[in-house]
This record gives C-alpha cells, sequence and structure tokens, in this order.
C-alpha cells in the first residue's frame, strides 16, 4: 500500500459511510476509506455489516492507520446521529463526510416493487439527507467542511441492467442534494461535492456482471479501460482536501469518458 501513502489529509476526520469490504475486492467506500488513512486522515469506517466494516479497520490498522468502526443501518435517522456523535467523542471533530451507500434498485414505473422502490430512495438518498443534517452543525463548529456525495452516471444516462427507475432517481436526487446544499452552506464553510462514477467493477456489480458484460462495459468507455475503486478514492481525495478549496457543488463524473460516448459512437469498439 505504499503508493497510497502521503500527507492531504494530515489532521482530518472523515466518515466513510458504507465502507465495508466485499471478500473479494475492494468497494469504492472501502477504497476512499483505506485510501484517506494512508494520507493521514482518522477514519470512522461505518457500515450495516459488521464483518465487512471490521475487515476495512484492519486494512487500515495493518498499514499503521486510524480508523474505528461504527456498525450503523443510516436509513434510520437516529443511528445517523450517533455516529455523528461517535465521530465527536472518538476523534474531537469532524471534517469530510463521504456519503458512500448506494444500493442498486431495478424495475420500470410499471412494474417496480414499490417497497423496493422506498427502500432504495430511503438507502441512496434519504440517507445523505440525515447524514448531513447531523454533519453539518459539528462541521460548522470546526469552522467549516467537505461533504461528497456518491452519485452514479446513470443519473443522466440509462445504465446496462435493464430499467432501473428506483436507482436512477435516487442517484439523480443526490446531484440536486449537491447542488441545493453547497448553496445553502456554503457561507459557513462548507463545501459539497458529487461523483458520478461509470462502470467499476465491485463486489456490488461483480455478482450481475459475466466475463463477456465485463468486457463490454470496459469497450463502452472512449478509454476503454476497467474502472476500479480506486479511481473513485483518487477523485475523492482531490474534492476532499484543502487543494480543491474552491470547488463546490460540482458533480465530477470518473467515468473513462462514458458520458461522452453514444452506442453508435462506440459501435466498432463494442463488436470488435
Ligand atoms: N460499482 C459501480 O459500478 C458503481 C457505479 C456508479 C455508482 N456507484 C455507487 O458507488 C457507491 C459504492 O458502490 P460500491 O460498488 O462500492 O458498493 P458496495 O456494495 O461494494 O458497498 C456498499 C456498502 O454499503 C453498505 N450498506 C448498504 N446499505 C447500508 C445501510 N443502510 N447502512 C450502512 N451501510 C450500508 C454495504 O454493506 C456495503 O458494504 C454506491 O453509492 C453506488 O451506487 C457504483
Amino acid at each position: 500500500m505504499e503508493h497510497l501513502n502521503g500527507n492531504r489529509l494530515i489532521g482530518k476526520t472523515v466518515i466513510v459511510t458504507g465502507s465495508g469490504s466485499g471478500k473479494t475486492g475492494y468497494g469504492i467506500g472501502q477504497a476512499i476509506a483505506v485510501l484517506f488513512a494512508c494520507q493521514g486522515a482518522k477514519v470512522l469506517v461505518v457500515d450495516v455489516n459488521e464483518e465487512r466494516g471490521e475487515r476495512t479497520v484492519d486494512a487500515i490498522l495493518g498499514n499503521d492507520g486510524i480508523a474505528s468502526f461504527y456498525l450503523a443501518d443510516i436509513t434510520n435517522s437516529n443511528e445517523c446521529k450517533n455516529v455523528i456523535k461517535s465521530v465527536i467523542t472518538n476523534y474531537g471533530s469532524l471534517d469530510v463526510l463521504i456519503n458512500n451507500v448506494g444500493v442498486g434498485g431495478l424495475g420500470s414505473v410499471i412494474d417496480l416493487d414499490e417497497n423496493q422502490y422506498k427502500n432504495v430512495i430511503d438507502t441512496n438518498l434519504n440517507s445523505m439527507v440525515s447524514m448531513s443534517k447531523f454533519a453539518i452543525p459539528a462541521m460548522v463548529e470546526n469552522g467549516g467542511g467537505s461533504i461528497l456525495n456518491m452519485s452514479s452516471f446513470v443519473a443522466i444516462r440509462s445504465g446496462g441492467f435493464g430499467p432501473a427507475i428506483p436507482y436512477a432517481l435516487s442517484k439523480a436526487g443526490i446531484i440536486a442534494l449537491t447542488q441545493q446544499m453547497c448553496h445553502d452552506h456554503g457561507s459557513d464553510g462548507i463545501r459539497v461535492n458529487c461523483i458520478a462514477p461509470g462502470h467499476i467493477y465491485t463486489p456490488m456489480v461483480e455478482n450481475r456482471v459475466d466475463e463477456n458484460l465485463r468486457d463490454l462495459r470496459r469497450k463502452a468507455a472512449p478509454l476503454q479501460t476497467e474502472g476500479t475503486a480506486w479511481d473513485i478514492a483518487w477523485a475523492a481525495l482531490f474534492l476532499s482536501s484543502d487543494e480543491a478549496r474552491w470547488i463546490s457543488g460540482v458533480t465530477l463524473p470518473v467515468d473513462a469518458g462514458l458520458l461522452t460516448a453514444s452506442p453508435l459512437s462506440m459501435l466498432d469498439k463494442l463488436t470488435n
């Protein structure tokens, strides 16, 4: 992990929601937690799955970083409040919140399951409202802070897993949430940004993506390479660090150029 080491977040305290790890590969939240710790941050790993969360903490501690785990279901607003309390109790302040939790949700308007729809909106979007509601006052007390929300290219273009109204709506809402929060809390020194990842190979998608689809996902974007959780983590590091002190309200696609492409513009790549 030596190549991850640096000092860009020395002295910062960070919460990363959904930063538990998969058994086989790195999720986006996990990569962010590990990279940020390697850059000097104290990291609170938050996840609904204890085993996954502890795996991330072990990876950080094994690299001489500072981290602890907080078990929480962030669809519950009270648990969000306790996450913030815990970071203040353990580390004294809060500088950076990464709202990363996200789950998939398929279905068209005709056939979506209403309960699943509500659960996806609660998990992906409403949880970010709750986490931010309790994080912002703590950041203001500390002189300001940075919030990064994880959206998706699917907020802007249809994705490849079939109709996905619950997922797409939740991810589009995150972009609006980012802009509104940037506007509402900028004068308090709070920066709010958003990343829209493209096709990233993580534990979230590995069960749904066979080798053929994996190859097509790679070929669908101009750079023709597969995205990893680390590609998102490095972008998150920049947006969360003081280097980005004048950047707020943006949605940054990290997608190998996917959003510039159309099915016809990529036809020769997709069929070769
Ligand atoms: N992988 C991709 O291709 C891709 C593309 C675009 C956007 N994204 C977004 O990036 C983010 C991370 O994706 P990933 O692929 O790393 O996912 P992942 O499934 O690997 O990790 C998500 C983590 O969130 C945790 N979690 C789920 N519900 C929770 C809850 N209610 N409370 C607390 N923790 C909870 C899970 O236990 C898991 O550890 C998500 O918001 C996802 O929508 C991913």
